[in-house]
């Protein structure tokens, strides 16, 4: 099945997606963090493990490896639903090669623009491939056609990696990501509203009310 994840660290935003029973996990990125307005990485982490219950995405700020392999040990010990987030950078890819060696190294590959990028992150150890489908698109290119070369390729090899659409800007980035074979897709909290709504729902709701009222008075 198909996960849906936020793509927030906003707690408020994380407590009202979990109270509606569609939310697997969250993933957060330094921008994100900056919206919510914290830079305590480690306690605002540990506040969205405790609503989500599963995994919570939390990212290194370091670039070289050594950094990233330092800060992945703090950051995979805060909670035992936490993946530590790892650009893929030569420098990262040799970070995730010798944390996805760890019995807690659960790693998300992040920004992927390409599937030889995710090809490599598999190949290095990466639990989660996360792809940023709308900022391929602000290239001038098909960010989803990224998503669906990558499933084939790890299709075709059986690579143990699951492919996370992220950079998701639209409802309609949501359709196709699911048609193309996303394992997960991590979703801004507007995105997730509209993908609920319809106008026709309301005026259907509407009507049912408006008749109920006539015959029951
Ligand atoms: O999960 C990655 C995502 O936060 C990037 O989204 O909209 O900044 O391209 P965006």
């Amino acid at each position: 099945m198909a996960q849906l994840f936020l793509d927030t660290a906003k707690l408020e935003e994380i407590e009202e997606a979990a109270s509606w029973g569609a939310l697997d996990g969250v993933t957060t990125n330094p921008t994100l963090m900056m919206r919510a307005g914290t830079a305590d990485l480690k306690t605002n982490t540990i506040k969205i493990a405790a609503i989500v219950q599963g995994p919570v995405s939390a990212e290194v700020i370091s670039t070289d490896a050594a950094g990233m392999i330092s800060e992945a040990r703090d950051i995979l010990s805060w909670s035992e639903h936490v993946f530590v987030k790892i650009p893929c950078t030569v420098e990262g890819l040799k970070a995730i090669r010798e944390i996805a060696t760890w019995p807690n190294g659960r790693v998300n590959c992040t920004l992927i623009f390409s599937p030889t990028q995710a090809y490599l992150a598999a190949k290095a150890g990466a639990a989660y491939a996360s792809i940023f489908v709308g900022r391929i698109d602000d290239a001038g290119l098909d960010g989803m056609e990224v998503v669906r070369q990558s499933r084939e390729i790890f299709d075709n090899y059986g690579f143990d990696c699951q492919l996370l659409a992220a950079s998701i800007r639209h409802t309609a980035h949501v359709v196709d990501a699911l048609l193309a074979g996303a394992d997960i897709i991590t979703v801004p909290f507007g995105v997730l509203q509209k993908m609920v709504r319809s106008p026709f729902t309301d005026v259907g709701l509407a009507r049912f009310q408006a008749d109920w009222e006539k015959v029951a008075g």
